[in-house]
């Protein structure tokens, strides 16, 4: 794996189901936000279909694999239901993540460190039938080791600690969340494994993440999506496209 390769971008279209799931009717359509995400320069379309179904949908997922062009990061937590439904459309990535029915968001990473059985036997099939296996955790070194004796082949840091101490003006723990994301990008590399970066990204905390060469992907959708009210959807996104690959042109030129 290089460390020169492109800066990937799943766009992470959850919210534009949210939107359309208030009022119960057809719009705005996960779809169609897709197809706009991947003309404006997405590489990847991300979504979670959670157990409770509180934005995407099963028709979504059904119709997002049949139309998109660029590959489909299917993030769903580890249970049977979701692991069927997986083996049944076999997206190119399957990303496990923890949920809880309560929470507003995904709150932190998955346990992986105590559930390594489980999760080895869950993982196993999702691999034979060809998608490629991620593990969202926090930059933990426990988690990331863990995620690799399991077999995963993509490691997705989460990025929500870094991103509500930057927002919150806790500049302290901004850094060291930021530390932390650095140097597990690094040890997870260095295990063979690819890293991925996600949650709570904005145009203000993009470039320091962008700025780790280890890191190969972000995935980002809150943001982008309420960004899209104001300046429209392809905008929005290439503007997030634009910073990510300035930032790396900048790394290439400092060699
Ligand atoms: N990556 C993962 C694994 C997620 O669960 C989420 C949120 O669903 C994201 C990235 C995107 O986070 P946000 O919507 O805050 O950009």
């Amino acid at each position: 794996m290089s460390l020169s390769e492109k800066l990937r971008l799943g766009v992470n279209i959850d919210h534009v189901a949210t939107v359309r799931n208030a009022r119960g009717g057809d719009t705005p359509d996960p779809l169609r936000a897709a197809k706009l995400a991947e003309e404006a320069g997405a590489d990847g379309i991300t979504a979670h279909l959670r157990e409770d179904r509180r934005h995407i949908s099963d028709a979504d997922i059904d119709r997002l694999m049949d139309a998109l062009s660029v590959p489909l990061n299917f993030e769903m937590a580890a249970t049977d239901e979701m692991q069927k439904i997986a083996l049944r459309h076999k997206p190119h990535a399957v990303c496990i993540v923890p949920e809880k029915r309560e929470e507003r968001t995904t709150e932190g990473g998955l346990e992986v460190a105590r559930e390594e059985n489980k999760l080895a036997h869950f993982i196993a099939p999702l691999r034979e039938v060809g998608c490629r296996v991620s593990i969202f955790i926090a930059a933990d070194k426990r988690q990331i080791e863990a995620a690799h004796r399991i077999g995963a082949q993509v490691i997705e840091l989460h990025s929500g600690a870094y991103c509500d101490a930057h927002h919150e003006g806790r500049l302290d723990d901004r850094d060291r969340e930021l530390e932390a994301l650095r140097e597990m990008s690094r040890f997870g590399h260095s295990l063979g494994l690819e890293v991925h970066v996600g949650h709570g990204l904005t145009y203000d905390t993009v470039k320091p993440v962008a700025a780790f060469p280890e890191v190969r992907e972000l995935n980002i959708g809150h943001f982008i999506i309420g960004e899209a009210i104001f300046r429209g959807l392809q905008p929005a996104i290439a503007e997030m496209r634009r910073l990510m690959d300035e930032e790396r042109a900048e790394l290439k030129a400092a060699g």
